[in-house]
């Protein structure tokens, strides 16, 4: 029984819109009848047009759906998320822990960022190149495609016009944008195992069907590539995340005959290549695939900024007026601001110089990092993965109680990061992470580590 106040200044429309809408949350089932209009004006005393309207607000808002001649029922996608909201346990918000030494594998110290210029380069761009007048250009402002096109000819030698361009929100917005583009052609998505997760998460959420392939000194098992079905397949060949192998030239031309003969893509995710210490990182594959198979990746992520939010995508031509088509009516996936300083930050030339200052800062804090570790954990770790990005994979080569590492790690505010939690596979890896760290705070970290690490280490009695 619904209370309905005849006296209140309350509409009586919405007193009875209030009380269907309780009701119906609380007691009613997805489909559900409910009353007549008929029946509800009769049994509370109110004009027919007064239950109308509130059932029409009902209506309005979804909570309701109407089939003529058969009444009102509880419309389902109304009801599904009343159900969550009400089963929502209210989980006590875990406090944060504030970590001493945060080891995370892809973090760039914070007065890295070039923010004099960037802030001036801000403020130009909208003095000086914004139009607030029109709408700008979905698949990224064409100034900063022609940048980043000029930059992946110099440096990676992708071959690439700035119409191939699409300009994403990170890598998981051109990941997404691309498996919802080829869903039609492809179904068999190959990662390299172990391989990023996040890849294959998105591919899997579009329903592809996963294929992972184990990987060699070579990378990517081509073997094993050719006997599965898959005809679209990632790969990260510069250097394999997250064992930093590099694929030789052989097996990149092997991959692209085959990838060729399947009638199917390559997804090249070239994720850390300014970041490349020993040597210089081998040209992208794309550079070399004449058959238009190849999909590029990049992103600013981890030389500039990941909090920026910018990747690209280069498209392989055949796939351009599918793109157009698909997407003529999206607007830009990253602000117009940050396209536009970002377009400025390169063609005056910063972008360049900031390459080679933030490879020489991270070289240094790798090297620290790696002969400090070399040093203090000697014979008791082998190095697996070293050499370029923001982290030096690590392992035990002694006995060593795992449960008791984590454990004291917590204890001493110390956060790590393993290879498992982001790759799956058997690869079993510490990720040490230098990029966040100052000089100074790398010294530190790794002595707060070693302490943790000799405690985990297993004697034998
Ligand atoms: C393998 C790989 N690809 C791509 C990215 C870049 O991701 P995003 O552009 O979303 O920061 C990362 C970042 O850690 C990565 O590890």
């Amino acid at each position: 029984m619904y209370i309905i106040n005849q006296h209140s200044k309350k509409p009586l429309h919405l007193q009875l819109y209030e009380a269907l809408k309780k009701d119906i949350m609380k007691n009613y089932a997805v489909g559900e009848k409910l009353p007549s209009i008929r029946k509800i004006a009769s049994l509370y005393n109110l004009s027919k047009n007064t239950v109308e309207t509130a059932y029409g607000q009902l209506y309005a808002e979804g909570y309701i759906e109407s089939y003529p001649k058969r009444g009102y029922f509880v419309s389902d996608i109304y009801f599904d998320s009343f159900q969550t909201k009400q089963n929502l346990k209210t989980t006590p918000q875990t406090k944060e822990i504030t970590y001493k030494y945060d080891f995370f594998p892809a973090k760039l110290s914070k007065d890295s960022f070039p923010l004099k210029t960037w802030k001036r380069l801000f403020t130009k761009a909208i003095d000086d190149t914004l139009d607030f007048g029109s709408y700008p250009d979905g698949q990224g402002e064409l100034g900063l495609r022609e940048e980043i096109a000029k930059y992946l000819i110099a440096s990676r030698g992708v071959v690439c016009e700035a119409s191939q361009i699409i300009i994403c929100g990170g890598f998981s917005d051109a990941m997404g944008l691309l498996a919802k583009l080829v869903k039609h052609k492809y179904n068999h998505f190959a990662i390299e195992n172990p391989g990023y997760h996040i890849a294959r998460k998105i591919f899997a959420s579009y329903g592809y069907h996963i294929d992972k392939i184990g990987i060699n000194t070579k990378g990517l098992d081509i073997q094993a590539l050719q006997q599965s079905k898959a005809n679209i397949v990632y790969i990260t060949p510069s250097h394999q995340y997250p064992t930093g192998v590099t694929m030789p030239i052989s097996n990149r031309v092997k991959l692209l005959h085959h990838i060729n003969q399947k009638d199917g893509l390559i997804i090249e995710d070239d994720y850390d290549s300014e970041l490349a210490y020993t040597n210089r990182p081998i040209p992208s594959l794309q550079g070399l695939d004449k058959y238009d198979r190849v999909v590029y990746l990049g992103t600013f992520a981890k030389s500039l900024s990941p909090a920026l939010r910018i990747a690209y995508m280069v498209l392989p031509q055949h796939l351009m007026p599918l793109y157009q088509e698909s997407y003529d009516a999206h607007f830009p996936r990253v602000s117009l601001t940050t396209q536009k300083t970002l377009e400025l930050f390169i063609s005056h030339g910063y972008w360049d110089k900031h390459v080679r200052k933030i490879r020489t800062l991270n070289k240094k804090k790798h090297d620290l990092m790696r002969n400090l570790l070399q040093k203090k954990l000697a014979n008791t770790m082998t190095i697996l993965a070293q050499g370029g990005g923001l982290a030096i994979l690590i392992y035990p080569t002694v006995p060593f109680d795992w449960e008791k590492f984590k454990k004291s790690a917590q204890d001493a505010k110390i956060k790590l990061y393993f290879a498992k939690e982001r790759c799956g596979g058997d690869f079993e890896a510490i990720r040490m992470g230098f990029g966040g760290f100052s000089e100074q705070e790398i010294h530190q970290a790794i002595d707060a580590f070693s302490v943790v690490w000799y405690g985990a280490i297993v004697m034998k009695s």
